[in-house]
């Protein structure tokens, strides 16, 4: 079925088509130019030393745990509430993901303070996912850090241009994935970014990303280079030119799109402020963010009391989500340790109401108004 009002919609227009067929045009379609120019952009505008272009956000994730250096028995310390990708990246590896809770429905990022409790001679690092694109405790978090030698890899997929006391989320850690899968806020199908400020990092991220390659195709073709030596066992985590076109485009647009979005967030607040038994994490929060999605936790009932809120809003057409649906719940991981107190609160009562820049006025009055009777009509 069509919803009325989706969960998210494209940011597309003539130019994501056009710089496509410019890139099928120019002959060159696989990684080149196009990754170049994007892995430039995402330099500048994060600040950062490296960036390195790739598949998608699982991948650049793998690339941290890689360039982490982690492997058979260590131990990562890492949310549950998060895309399975966050934590199966660590096990591609060989070492142990050890589930960590988030501080609450009002702040639902990993705390700190779990974290710390959770270290032990094993822990190598620890995978921090800004859920929405709102910063975890990262004070707290890197002085844990610290204290403990632990990396600290960014999932920062929900965070593009979001800032924590002025710097780029990504830019906090030792290195971060992004994502520009079709829902996320850069869009390219499938697509990703590693980016890094750590130069033996970035050396070994490009490497991998090429099967350990020391050059490139596109050096060869462009007469920088003739032959190429294998490095190291790599993988083939290269985006092709034609997504990197649009990539350029997308976050050519992402300024624009993330102000629209803080509007439609701040008018959801507001719309939501006298709703009972409504929270809405983050509210209020002062610094940009990129308002990947605009995720709500109800404080009363049980996972089936808020799947018959959802089932009421699907069928006045609007649709919603769950972020997420817990990790350590899942059969592959339930024989990890998991105690998990917010994080199983959370899981159970949260939803995820629409949000991209294009909401009108009178669909965020719908979408309130139709929660408003789910609960309480
Ligand atoms: C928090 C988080 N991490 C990682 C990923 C994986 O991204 P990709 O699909 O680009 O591999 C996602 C995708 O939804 C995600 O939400």
């Amino acid at each position: 079925m069509a919803y009325r009002i989706p969960l998210f919609d494209l940011n597309f227009d003539g130019r994501e088509a056009q710089a496509a067929y410019d890139t099928i045009q120019s002959g060159w379609i696989s990684t080149g130019p196009k990754n170049e120019l994007l892995e430039q952009m995402f330099r500048e505008w994060w600040g950062v030393s490296y960036a390195v272009s790739v598949t998608n956000c699982t991948s650049a994730l793998h690339l941290c745990a890689l360039v982490c250096g982690l492997g058979p028995g260590d131990e990562v310390i890492v949310p549950s509430l998060t895309f399975a990708a966050s934590v199966n990246s660590i096990r591609y590896t060989g070492a142990t993901p050890v589930f960590c809770d988030i501080a609450g429905p009002e702040h639902i990022n990993i705390d700190p303070e779990e974290v710390e409790k959770l270290v032990s001679p094993k822990t190598k690092a620890v995978v921090v996912v800004h859920m929405a694109g709102f910063p975890a405790r990262m004070d707290a978090l890197m002085t844990v850090a610290k204290r403990h030698n632990l990396k600290v890899i960014e999932d920062a997929c929900h965070g593009p241009l979001s800032e924590w006391k002025g710097r780029k989320l990504g830019t906090i850690g030792d290195c971060a994935a992004f994502s520009f899968f079709s829902n996320k806020n850069i869009s390219t199908g499938e697509g990703g970014m590693f980016i890094t400020n750590n130069e033996e990092m970035a050396q070994k991220a490009r490497l991998l990303r090429s099967h350990g390659m020391t050059t490139m195709s596109y050096q060869r073709a462009s007469g920088h280079a003739t032959t190429y030596d294998i490095l190291a066992l790599g993988y083939n985590y290269r985006m092709d030119d034609i997504r990197a076109a649009i990539a350029i485009e997308q976050l050519k647009k992402l300024p624009d799109d993330l102000e629209a979005r803080a509007r439609v967030r701040r008018r959801y607040e507001e719309l939501l402020s006298g709703v009972k038994g409504v929270v809405v994490p983050f509210k209020g929060w002062g610094e940009f963010a990129s308002n990947y999605i605009f995720p709500i936790v109800l404080t009363q009932g049980d996972a089936a009391y808020r799947d018959a809120v959802r089932e009421k809003l699907h069928a006045a057409g609007v649709q919603t989500s769950v972020h997420y649906p817990a990790v350590h719940r899942f059969s592959i991981y339930r024989d990890f340790p998991a105690d998990l107190p917010q994080t199983e609160f959370v899981t159970d009562h949260e939803i995820t109401l629409p949000m991209y820049a294009a909401l009108t006025e009178e669909q965020l009055v719908f979408i309130a108004e139709t929660l408003t009777e789910a609960l309480h009509g």
